[in-house]
């Protein structure tokens, strides 16, 4: 980098290492031991790589490849790159769920940034929680940040066939369990699912988050969908590494593309690729810290009516290899840009209008992205329900649901935890058939705690033995975004904090009727305040540690579940800085 240019502004990573003091020596001395040479403390950018790289997280596990390949864009750019790992969440692996710690995460990314000498921050993400865990904390400091996702694992192939991530465990599951799949064939699909680096290649929740990032303009164009193992994945790491250099020199924040605009493009692209329901609450938390009124509301009425442009399971047929073979996230945006905000801004400096119309994206295959006008489903989104059984809001993915079911009435068979509807789902005496709603309690936020993806329960051994694959199902909880089915999911408030979910019981009629956004438990107000007078509220999970700092804090669904003394941002500076 040239000398002028680097005298332009004053870095904030100058307050340690262009320092000329005792405390000088010490930034630079210790940082000396890894053999990094005097000119990279010349007050050049200092960018930091937020590595969500772990074992424990195998969509992840290719990380440190990644990030070397960043660290060759901004040296090339003239920065000066240290990498950094953050709590790295695991969906497949972390008990009890990996949503528990999403916002402990979004912490250690927050404080790592600030309390280090960063100018900029490269987030790599992956899994599921790794994308909005890092752009949360990064949104409350609100340096320069871009995104470079990890990319989805080549497609399954299990015996001339393709299979899903998740969509075609839960099949395969349901087929075991009806005795049309062998426990040995069972076990061989497995190897079978997963060979590759990468991500989930659904467009379950990791996939979502990847197309959500790019929609909000926080990544390069085409970033979401180049599979993990595909060369072009390490050439976006690269450039990546280049472009933060010149958004430090640009002091262009995150603050400045996540705008109101920036979120409401990306609901209306969610609708259009078939996104995950985990979408909602993960969008929500992030509006809420860079201060974006954002509310449930809004994702019915910006996204509902938006079609499906994109055939990927589990609301379609393909997979994210196809995905990026037939163009990706760019033919996309390309094909409802009348229903985008053109003038969004976006991490390349130039709006999201400028991008699409740079890019020119062909669409290469319409049965992978259909053109607008011959869509998949006319309408998409997410649809917001209210009624009393949801008074602040529950959500169902239309696309992933039965459409013969989407209006019902059908009696109530309650579970009151997931331990109750373990035991019982497959009993023969349980009083059960296709035409009843299944209704799960004590999985919200801080009934679990955590709000774990149970809500799509496995149906009653009984009703899949005669060939039904899809009933109606409620519950406080989520749903991977792997998953389909007629699922209302998020019912807010949640049983644990005696929500009217609470005081469901057996036999109680209860009227789904999507099309009217309604949620309907048939029962007197009387005795529901029966109910409600003589219900008591189960003892908390946990009387120490983060756990009971979550149960304590952890806002509703409807909020986005982010512990509320997180909501907003400090900004860059540091608390205190007595040196
Ligand atoms: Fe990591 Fe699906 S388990 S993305």
């Amino acid at each position: 980098m040239e000398k002028d240019q680097k005298s332009e502004q004053k870095l904030r990573s100058a307050e340690w290492f262009g320092k000329t003091d005792k405390m000088g020596f010490i930034y630079r001395s210790w940082m000396k031991n890894q053999g990094f040479p005097e000119h990279l403390f010349d007050g050049r950018p200092v960018i930091g790589i937020c590595n969500t790289w772990s074992e424990l997280t195998p969509c992840n596990a290719h990380f440190r490849d990644i990030a070397e390949v960043v660290k060759r864009g901004v040296y090339e750019a003239g920065g000066f790159p240290l990498e950094f790992p953050i709590t790295s969440l695991g969906e497949t692996l972390m008990k009890p769920t990996a949503m528990l710690f999403r916002n402990l995460a979004s912490m250690d990314a927050e404080e790592s940034i600030r309390a280090n000498p960063l100018d900029g921050v490269v987030l790599l993400t992956g899994c599921d929680k790794t994308t909005p865990s890092t752009v949360m904390g990064a949104a409350s400091v609100d340096l320069p940040t871009l995104v470079v996702p990890g990319g989805a694992m080549l497609n399954g192939k299990y015996r001339g066939k393709d299979i899903g991530s998740g969509t075609d465990v839960w099949r395969f599951t349901d087929e075991l369990r009806a005795g049309t799949m062998t426990p040995k064939d069972y076990l061989s699909a497995e190897s079978c699912m997963s060979r590759s680096n990468g991500h989930c290649m659904t467009m379950g929740t990791a996939s979502t988050m990847a197309c959500m990032v790019e929609a909000l303009g926080l990544t390069l164009p085409g970033a979401a969908a180049i599979p993990a193992p595909d060369s072009r994945r390490k050439v976006l790491a690269q450039l990546s590494g280049r472009r933060i250099v010149h958004m430090v020199k640009e002091n262009l924040t995150i603050s400045q593309v996540l705008t109101r605009e920036a979120f409401e493009n990306a609901i209306r692209v969610n609708a259009a690729v078939g996104g995950s329901t985990n979408f909602i609450i993960h969008l929500l938390a992030i509006a809420g810290r860079v201060g974006v009124e954002l509310t449930l509301d809004d994702f019915d009425r910006l996204g509902s009516k938006i079609p499906l442009l994109v055939n990927l399971m589990p609301s379609g047929k393909y997979l994210m290899e196809d995905f990026f073979y037939a163009g990706g996230l760019p033919v996309v945006l390309q094909e409802m840009k009348e229903h985008l905000h053109l003038g969004a801004m976006t991490i390349t400096g130039k709006t999201m209008g400028q991008r699409i119309e740079e890019a020119e994206a062909e669409g290469h295959n319409p049965e992978v992205i259909t053109p607008f006008e011959v869509p998949l489903r006319k309408e998409a989104g997410i649809a917001v329900l209210k009624g009393n059984l949801c008074e602040d809001g529950a959500v169902i993915k239309p696309s992933a649901a039965t459409p013969r079911l989407m209006q019902h009435r059908g009696r109530a068979v309650v579970f009151e935890s997931i331990e109750d509807y373990h035991a019982r789902i497959d009993d023969p005496d349980l009083d059960v058939d296709e035409t009843c709603v299944l209704v799960l309690k004590g999985v919200g936020p801080k009934g679990y705690p955590g709000m774990p993806e149970v809500g799509n329960m496995g149906l009653p051994k009984k009703v899949l033995a005669k060939g039904v694959l899809d009933m109606v199902r409620i519950s406080d909880g989520r749903m991977s975004g792997t998953a389909f089915g007629t699922v209302v999911l998020h019912v807010c408030p949640e049983s644990a904090i005696g929500g009217t979910l609470a005081f469901v019981h057996n036999g109680d009629m209860i009227e789904l009727d999507v099309p009217n956004r309604r949620l309907h438990l048939d029962v007197a107000e009387e005795e529901l305040a029966r109910r409600r007078r003589s219900w008591q509220s189960a003892e908390p999970l946990a009387n120490r540690g983060y756990v009971q700092l979550y149960i304590n804090h952890v806002q509703q669904a409807n909020k986005g579940a982010d512990l509320d003394f997180l909501v907003g941002k400090s900004g860059s500076q540091v608390t205190r800085d007595s040196h």
